[in-house]
């Protein structure tokens, strides 16, 4: 398909030209882009072009078309002003032409509102002195908004629009993953990624370049005609980094968005945010959606676990895609639900990240005893934790570290060249936060944040071993019966991990008055994510009936008899001198949670001591505060 934008300069070709080459998947070119040299030296220096020079341009365009129309068609803006300048291009048999139909004062207007001023006077004048209105071809009142001339032309022209159902914002790793996963599973879709000169440059089409067999992705990157191209209510999924960032982006949208367009934000932001961002949107008349993303590379592409909160209608609207393109939970449902209001599905994806600091910190403790304390190899280790996932403790943070024990680089492991240096992006410390905020206990996944830290200081942490001196134990003993004891430990302190993550959720669900279903969340985790595992299937079921993770009967009487041998792992590791700080901590909450009478009589005496602070007593009301003139009473 040929199609000529014509009309005056001034008239819109341009941008209509464009906007209706996006719309049609067609290329769009600009006619004074084909003038000879000759043309161009002469219009630089100001003088006219006139027919004569106009004829081998024309003629040029003439034989581009016939190229054009042989390959994948285009859209040509070029003014075409005379009727005699039209027969050069081609005839109407072959071109559909479009005429941009504005009066003089129109453009006129127009022009001074872009330009500042006026054209320079009478040029607009003789181009209106040198038109001539086509009789045919489709005109195009030019009064109304560029969205609304298309509609015109595309209804004109006959062409049902081809509109995508979702637009992915953000060609990063998991938004192109997001985007070929939904073209796989037939969803159109619409993906942008921002034009950077000699940074970012046509990425999205690259996206599609190296994916030719995607017939449903669609790439543009000019923000509007993106826009343009999705269904009414747009679908947009922002894949940007978290921050300020996302801000930006929405400030950008907002202009070319109508009411009841949902922009879902599909990083890992932090959950003020995202609420607070919804109550901007909502403002604004559009819809938010915040949406955390688990598994990964792998997951987005193939199937990831997802967590939409915020504008419930919206998620009712997203599901149908959603639901396609998420992971699979055993019975075959797929792993994504509406979360909760406001932040929550962002708030939820955190506390997902926090559960996985604390899972890949245990791992690592584990590797580090067995490694360090029992002077076990990377493929031994792998042979012990392969017999751990065999027994009931299948995790994908298991897995990958079985695959990492074995992974060589020509003949040594490739993990004891990796520097032990940990990073991170700030959603466990996050976590931390929250946690405090609501006043829920943490300390196991405060120590996985806290190790991380320590980790990243290595040359700190080298110049402290010489000066403390602390060698690493020789693993020259019977370590048999202490393997026993590390995996019961290890099962225990996941279970203390998973039962602090989800305590956060609902505290953080009943202060929010969120509703949350801790259930359902663990349904959504059970598949695609980072932390999916046998234990967290089995959780989907038990909170069903019980939020409390320690309450439940088949995790009291593991507790009871496997908190033992945590006590043994972390004295062994103290005499050894082996940081574990998630599994000591991990035993520390755990003793905290279960012990009846502690000490902190002690706490309140001092406070008061202090302070004047007050404390209860054990043998009075719960509404009694006495205070003590300890001095006094002491001398
Ligand atoms: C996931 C991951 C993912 C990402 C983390 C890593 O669920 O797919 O959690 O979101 O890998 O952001 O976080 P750190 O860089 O902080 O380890």
């Amino acid at each position: 398909m040929i199609i000529v934008v014509m009309g005056v300069s001034g008239s819109g070709k341009t941008t209509i030209g464009k906007l209706l080459a996006a719309k049609l998947s067609l290329p769009f070119f600009d006619a004074d882009d084909f003038h000879p040299d000759f043309n161009v030296k002469k219009m630089a220096s100001g003088i006219p072009l006139d027919d004569l020079d106009r004829q081998p341009w024309l003629e040029k365009l003439a034989q581009h078309i016939i190229d054009w129309e042989q390959h994948k068609g285009a859209v040509l803006a070029c003014s075409a002003l005379k009727e005699k300048y039209r027969q050069i291009l081609g005839s109407n048999k072959k071109i559909n032409w479009i005429y941009l139909d504005g009066n003089k004062d129109l453009i006129g207007n127009r022009m001074q509102a872009r330009l500042g001023h006026y054209m320079k006077a009478g040029l607009l004048d003789s181009q209106f002195e040198a038109l001539e209105i086509p009789s045919y071809g489709i005109h195009a009142p030019i009064e109304r908004d560029p969205q609304s001339i298309i509609q015109h032309i595309l209804q004109a022209l006959n062409i049902h629009q081809n509109l995508s159902e979702i637009g992915i914002l953000g060609m990063g790793v998991m938004g192109k993953s997001l985007a070929l996963n939904c073209a796989e599973k037939g969803i159109k879709t619409a993906i942008y990624n921002r034009h950077v000169p000699g940074k970012e440059e046509k990425i999205a089409q690259n996206v599609v370049k190296d994916n030719p067999q995607m017939r449903h992705l669609i790439p543009f990157d000019e923000l509007q005609v993106f826009l343009h191209n999705l269904e009414v209510p747009r679908k947009i999924l922002l894949m940007i980094p978290a921050g300020e960032a996302v801000d930006q982006q929405i400030q950008q949208l907002i202009p070319f968005l109508e009411d009841g367009d949902v922009i879902i934000d599909g990083g890992n932001s932090h959950y003020e945010d995202s609420s607070r961002r919804a109550a901007f949107l909502e403002k604004n008349g559009l819809r938010f959606v915040a949406m955390g993303v688990s598994g990964g590379e792998e997951g987005a592409r193939k199937g990831p676990s997802m967590m939409p909160g915020g504008d419930r209608e919206a998620v009712k609207g997203l599901l149908p895609i959603f639901e396609k393109i998420a992971a699979k939970n055993t019975n075959g449902e797929p792993c994504v639900a509406y979360i909760g209001p406001e932040g929550s599905g962002h708030f939820v994806k955190m506390v997902h990240n926090s559960i996985e600091y604390g899972e890949m910190q245990l791992l690592a403790e584990v590797y580090g005893l067995m490694r360090y304390y029992f002077a076990m190899h990377p493929p031994q280790i792998a042979e012990i934790l392969e017999q751990w996932l065999n027994q009931g403790e299948s995790s994908y943070l298991l897995e990958i570290t079985i695959d990492i024990m074995r992974t060589k680089e020509g003949q040594e492991y490739l993990l004891d060249k990796i520097l032990d240096q940990a990073a991170q992006k700030g959603t466990g410390g996050w976590s931390v936060e929250a946690a405090l905020k609501h006043a829920v206990p943490y300390g196991p996944l405060v120590e996985a944040v806290m190790a991380r830290i320590i980790s990243s200081q290595k040359s700190n942490r080298l110049a402290l071993s010489n000066l403390y001196g602390i060698q690493k134990p020789k693993g020259d003993f019977d370590y048999s019966e202490l393997l026993e004891d590390l995996k019961n430990a290890y099962r225990t302190v996941r279970i203390l991990n998973h039962e602090i993550g989800f305590s956060l959720i609902k505290q953080a669900s009943d202060d929010h008055k969120w509703s949350l279903d801790l259930a359902k969340i663990a349904g959504i985790w059970t598949n695609g994510c980072i932390i999916r595992s046998d234990l967290m299937m089995k959780l989907s079921t038990l909170l069903d009936e019980n939020s409390y993770i320690l309450e439940m009967d088949d995790y009291v009487s593991l507790l009871r008899s496997d908190h033992k041998s945590l006590g043994k792992v972390i004295s062994a590791s103290i005499n050894a001198g082996v940081a574990i700080p998630v599994m000591s901590a991990a035993f520390q909450y755990f003793l905290g949670r279960v012990t009846a009478s502690s000490s902190a009589n002690l706490i309140q005496a001092q406070r008061d001591y202090f302070g004047a602070h007050t404390y209860q007593r054990v043998d009075k009301g719960p509404d009694e505060y006495f205070h003590t003139e300890w001095k006094k009473s002491g001398d």
